[in-house]
This record gives C-alpha cells, sequence and structure tokens, in this order.
C-alpha cells in the first residue's frame, strides 16, 4: 500500500521546527543549525559520520520513496517568488532525485534539475496535492518535507500514515510550530519513542490502519 510518510522532522522540545525570523542567511531564524546537528553527525550525511542509532533512523528518509510534497517556506527564503533565478537551497543536484511538488500561491513552471529532480509549483489543498505526488510516485511512497506548517496541515486532514520526529532538547521559544491546533492528534497512531546516546529522541507514529 502507497503510504504518505515524513522524515527525520526536527522539533525543539516546545515544538517549534524552525526559530525566526527565516532569511536567506539564517534559514531557520535563530535556531540556527542547532535542530539539526543529530543528522549532519551520521553517516547518513557524510562519510565521516556515525553508524548509530541516529543513523539508523536518518537513513529511512529515502528509501521507498518516490516523491516529496513541501511547503514553499523550505523551498527557499522569504521573497524568493520574486525572484525567478531562485533554484532551491540545494544546488544543481539536489537530494531528492524524485518530483518534488512545492506548495505555494505563486505558481510557476516546472523547474528541472540534476539527478531526477524536478520541482513542480503547485497551488492545491493538501489531498489534492497528494493525489498529484501519488500518482507520479508510481507504487512508492510519497514524503512529506516540511516545513512545520505543511506537516502540521496534511496531519490536520489526517493524511499521514508514519511520522517520525526527532525531539532536540532545546527550548526555542518562538517560531514555526508544529502542534498548533492539532488537539489530541496521537489518536489513532502507534507512538514509539527512542532515545540516542546523542540526546535526542526519535519519535514515530504509525496510523493504527496501516502498521504492517
Ligand atoms: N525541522 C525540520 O526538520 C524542518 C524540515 C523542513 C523544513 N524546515 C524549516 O521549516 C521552515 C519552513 O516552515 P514553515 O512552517 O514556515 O513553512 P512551510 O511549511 O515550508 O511552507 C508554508 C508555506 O507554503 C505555502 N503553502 C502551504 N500550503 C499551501 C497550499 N495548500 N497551497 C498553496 N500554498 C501553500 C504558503 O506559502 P506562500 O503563500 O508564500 O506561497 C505557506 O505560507 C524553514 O525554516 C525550513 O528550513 C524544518
Amino acid at each position: 500500500m502507497q503510504r504518505t510518510r515524513v522524515h527525520n522532522f526536527s522539533i525543539s522540545l516546545d515544538g517549534f521546527a524552525a526559530g525566526e525570523p527565516q532569511s536567506f542567511e539564517t534559514p531557520f531564524g535563530h535556531a540556527g543549525q542547532r535542530l539539526h546537528q543529530w543528522m549532519m553527525a551520521t553517516r547518513f550525511w557524510s562519510e565521516q559520520g556515525s553508524d548509530g542509532v541516529d543513523n539508523a533512523f536518518a537513513v529511512r528518509h529515502s528509501d521507498g520513496i518516490g516523491a516529496e510534497i513541501m511547503g514553499a517556506n523550505k523551498f527557499g527564503p522569504p521573497g524568493w517568488a520574486d525572484d525567478p533565478s531562485w533554484r532551491g537551497w540545494w544546488g544543481e543536484n539536489p537530494p531528492f532525485h524524485t518530483p518534488v511538488y512545492v506548495l505555494t500561491q505563486h505558481e510557476r513552471p516546472p523547474l528541472e534539475m540534476e539527478g531526477g529532480n524536478v520541482f513542480h509549483f503547485l497551488k492545491a489543498s493538501p489531498a489534492e496535492a497528494l493525489a498529484t505526488a501519488k500518482q507520479a510516485a508510481g507504487e512508492l511512497d510519497v514524503r512529506i518535507g516540511g516545513g512545520a506548517t505543511v506537516v502540521r496541515d496534511f496531519l490536520a486532514a489526517g493524511l499521514i500514515d508514519h511520522l517520525h520526529l526527532v525531539v532536540v532538547p532545546i527550548v526555542l521559544g518562538r517560531g514555526a510550530r508544529l502542534w498548533y491546533g492539532l488537539e489530541e492528534v496521537q489518536e489513532g497512531f502507534d507512538v514509539e519513542s527512542v532515545g540516542s546516546p546523542s540526546g535526542v529522541t526519535h519519535l514515530t507514529f504509525t496510523r493504527r490502519d496501516t502498521a504492517s
């Protein structure tokens, strides 16, 4: 069965997935790199990285994924839509290697990059975007890549089958909130947690009717 998955989505203890303000110089605002230090220390990120618990979770990011959906604020800093030369943060060969659907009010023609990456710009409801991405993914799964607004909207719409969160032991106090309005969202999921020696906690939410 084709599933909709979130991986390596990192939040602070108080539930923020990015700090503020987001800008070209500070994509994660005042959070800096702190939300992703755990991942940057893994072999998934670099050959010199560690091969422990964090890596075991991190590598699942790309496994069996045929398309990604991301939000406009993940694709670029505020104002990118006014810059026709903006091609995302990731250089000419982004790490997705699938079609990527960027949810935005500012649609533009598809952007074909190297390595099988094609960015499509889409103004659509979560359900409509997911139907499009599922078709592009064939029999593979669709990853919801973030940021917080998009993951929150897909959770609220009941469209997420598997959610891997990484709780980083920092308090941000402000930023892009994941949980706002999602009261009791854990109902309907099997929730598991694994503590890592790095200090982060991996949480998985697996929808009960899709758990295998
Ligand atoms: N912690 C993590 O693991 C993680 C992962 C990914 C990203 N991030 C970070 O999270 C931050 C971005 O998160 P965010 O919550 O600010 O924003 P986001 O979820 O990336 O994007 C939200 C924006 O996408 C557009 N959008 C969303 N749904 C739409 C729809 N149905 N139709 C059309 N447009 C739609 C809207 O932008 P417009 O109206 O402007 O078009 C909306 O403001 C960045 O700092 C990013 O680096 C963190």
